[in-house]
């Protein structure tokens, strides 16, 4: 994806000097091959599995222009909220392969989500499944549903990601009971469809051994099911959380490797335990968009204290990636007007948010930077843009698709009547009289 020609770094056959110049900074950069190409390398991963289904992880990168190459390529979708849902049905993803996942969902969400006709809900809670029953029961219609079980594998990665443990807020946990407590009360309750079950047991997990011992755990638990009910469930869901190549040290397994492993697992254990080949979904997000995406920023104040650290600022930060904040991730980067130049400083990337914590990498090697020069950052696709804010007041960068030297904006920059446009000022405040605006105010 990448490609350096005369010190300059190309992605997706674009040089990123043009990207900068034509679309502002910061910018959010996805290659469109790359994703395109994930998703191609999960189907064939899967393909010699009899029924499986891959679903995106909305929640790691969506809008509309994300949304259709991913239906294009296939994929079934995993959605966490009625914002999602509605992203995707206003681009035609067909419903039924959509499923509506998300620990608290309002009554009006579940409501929106039955009347798009979406195929399948992820029960996570006891409230849920009656919500869910209630509003079925009234449209005289089943809802197709999986049940949210909290396996009890702590898998190896960073606390505020890691959820398939059993003290977490998501699903029904298996080791107290409560997940087969479930089970009988989705069979019980009229017009409940319960087709099998999930589990999502953390993500940027960088071997294949936590998921394999996902998909015994819940193979055990399918066979402990229908030695108590009787029923058969028919879906494993493993969720998502392959890890991607963050910084050197990351050696994730490859999306053929990780699907191997799950594989033969469930081929051996369904064996053992006498059950029928279950329909196995995965839901990739990190996996498919991450490494997709670049994040251009322009270099600004260079502040060098004196055998304690170079700070070098660049014009995001938090408010565009607020994941070093957040987990103390690692990134890579370079400056795409001098790429393979010799390293010649090591510096601490900081955002230009109103925070000490606003940073984006620490000791980053870099060749001798000045202001202007742009600071590519690698591997942002995934949860950079998705958890973006306006903290601040600073405008949400744009996004631009680049794929065979073709550059298409997909996301437009915010501006400031965009950041204004939903504020109401009671009329006792007054509407207040604009200043004159400068003719052009820095967007
Ligand atoms: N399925 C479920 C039910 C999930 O909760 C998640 C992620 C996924 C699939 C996709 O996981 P992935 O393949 O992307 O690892 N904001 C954090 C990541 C939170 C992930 C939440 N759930 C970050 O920036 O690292």
């Amino acid at each position: 994806m990448f490609e350096q020609r005369n010190g300059i770094l190309f992605i997706g056959g674009c040089s990123s000097l043009d990207l900068a110049a034509s679309f502002g900074t910061p910018l959010y950069v996805m290659d469109e091959t790359v994703i395109r190409e994930n998703c191609r390398s999960y189907l064939a991963a899967f393909a010699a599995y009899p029924a499986a289904e891959v679903l995106y992880a909305s929640k790691a990168c969506m809008n509309r222009s994300i949304c259709r190459i991913i239906e294009e390529e296939g994929l079934s979708l995993d959605v966490v909220s009625g914002g999602e849902l509605h992203t995707a049905l206003a681009v035609g993803y067909p419903p039924q392969r959509i499923y509506f996942h998300g620990s608290n969902k309002t009554l009006a969400e579940m409501e929106y989500a039955l009347e798009a006709g979406i195929g399948c809900f992820v029960v996570d809670s006891g409230r849920e499944l009656n919500l869910l029953s209630g509003l079925a029961s009234r449209r005289g219609r089943a809802a197709r549903l999986l049940l949210r079980v909290t396996p009890g594998i702590e898998a190896h990665t960073h606390e505020f990601i890691r959820t398939g443990q059993l003290d977490s807020k998501f699903g029904f946990p298996l080791a107290t009971g409560q997940a087969m407590e479930a089970v009988e009360q989705a069979l019980r309750l009229p017009f409940l469809e319960l087709a099998g079950v999930h589990c999502h047991i953390g993500s940027q997990i960088l071997d294949t051994e936590p998921f394999v011992l996902a998909a015994e755990v819940m193979l055990d638990f399918l066979a402990q099911v229908r030695a108590k009910t009787g029923s058969a469930l028919t879906v494993l869901d493993l969720g998502g959380g392959l890890g991607i190549h963050y910084v050197d040290e990351d050696d994730p397994p490859t999306i053929a490797a990780y699907a191997a492993s799950i594989v033969a697992k469930v081929r051996e254990k369904t064996e053992a335990l006498g059950l029928p080949t279950p329909r196995l979904l995965v839901e990739p997000g990190r996996s498919i968009v991450g490494e997709a995406g670049v994040t251009l920023y322009s270099v600004g104040t260079i502040k060098e204290i004196p055998g304690v650290r170079t700070y070098l600022s660049v014009d995001g930060g938090m408010g565009d990636n607020p994941r070093h904040a957040l987990y103390g991730s690692r990134y890579r980067a370079l400056l795409a007007n001098k790429a393979g130049f010799a390293p010649r400083m090591r510096v601490t990337v900081a955002g230009r948010h109103c925070e000490s914590g606003d940073i984006l990498i620490r000791n980053l090697e870099l060749p001798a930077a000045a202001e202007g020069d742009i600071l590519a950052v690698l591997a942002t696709g995934a949860y950079n843009y998705s958890m973006s804010s306006n903290y601040n007041r600073f405008p949400r960068p744009a996004m631009v698709l680049v794929g065979g030297g073709r550059a298409e904006l997909i996301v437009r920059r915010e501006t400031y009547a965009d950041l204004e446009a939903l504020d109401l000022v009671p009329d006792r405040l007054g509407a207040g009289r604009p200043t004159a605006l400068p003719a052009a105010g820095e967007e």
